[in-house]
């Protein structure tokens, strides 16, 4: 331990020199997101070990992202985690499998895994690609009701082991939305969604924190808390047809773009086209 001047000396110049420092965030080592059209609006990829946030309404394509973003890591050789709160893996691997991401068979390399801690799923049912992981909850979740959504604390402590003993490097947490309304007190569930997501920053993985975009223009907690936010939008053009769009709202220590971007799905699932400015 160093004297206090010492600390104090570090944190004067810690931001301005090359001194590592445990989270300091590796601007030059960008997460490839493997969506096409995507990186090149964020200086080539997601700053590495940071939480961002993607949010839409439902159908806008957050988890085609997701799972999009950790194939492109597994194809690569880098271990991913889906974590799912609200909606069944077999679900979600049925219908993301329909894409051409090689989501089985990365599976199969054990380089992406879906965990299940949603409220009412069935332990176990799901397990003949050892794709769902069935983790016990802690001492604290044991004491509640099987379908009472699980808190963010034990949804913390299950991605933990998740990351520990798979060496995953890129997460997706589906969704935010699932382990916001668990609380009586608004005020303590900002401050634990708070602690949640500065907590899964010791983790070191590459976050997409998947969340229902219900008031686009309300700041909340996980807006500040992440390191980027990102909008998927669904939306009524002038001719009345649904169109789609993506935007990033934020990404820190980043030159990035801020225009509405056309969103389309391929077989390869979500394509980010020109900005849809006239
Ligand atoms: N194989 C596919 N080909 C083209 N579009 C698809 C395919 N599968 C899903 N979609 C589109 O994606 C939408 C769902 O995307 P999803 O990523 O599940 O959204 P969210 O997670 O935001 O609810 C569907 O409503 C449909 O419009
Ligand atoms: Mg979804």
């Amino acid at each position: 331990m160093g004297s206090n001047s010492h600390a104090f000396h570090n944190s004067v110049y810690i931001e301005y020199t090359n001194i590592p420092y445990p989270n300091k965030v590796r601007f030059d080592m960008r997460v490839r997101t493997g969506i096409e059209g995507f990186d090149a609006l964020v200086e080539g990829g997601l700053p590495q070990g940071r939480q961002y946030l993607l949010s839409g309404s439902p159908g806008s394509g957050k988890t085609t992202f997701g799972v999009q973003f950790l194939a492109a890591g597994a194809m690569e050789g880098e271990a991913g985690g889906y974590v799912a709160l609200s909606e069944s893996i077999g679900t979600i691997i049925e219908d993301m499998s329909r894409y051409s991401l090689n989501i089985d068979d990365s599976i199969k390399k054990k380089k992406l895994f879906f965990l299940d801690i949603g409220p009412t799923m069935n332990y176990g049912d799901y397990d003949e690609n050892s794709t769902l992981i069935t983790t016990s909850y802690d001492q604290q979740s044991t004491e509640s009701p099987a379908n009472t959504p699980p808190t963010p604390h034990t949804v913390y402590k299950n991605v933990e082991t998740l990351v520990k003993q798979y060496g995953i490097k890129r997460l997706v947490i589906d969704s935010l939305s699932a382990i916001r309304f668990t609380s009586q007190h608004p005020a303590m569930e900002e401050r634990s969604i708070g602690r949640f997501i500065r907590n899964l920053k010791n983790l070191g993985c590459t976050t997409l924190l998947l969340s229902e975009l219900l008031k686009p223009d309300a700041y909340t907690i996980e807006q500040f808390a992440s390191h980027g936010v990102i909008f998927l939008h669904n939306y009524m053009d002038k001719q009345g047809n649904m169109s789609r769009a993506l935007q990033i709202i934020k990404m820190r220590g980043t030159k990035h773009d801020c225009e509405m971007h056309g969103v389309e799905f391929t077989d390869k699932g979500l394509r980010v086209l020109k900005s849809v400015k006239k």
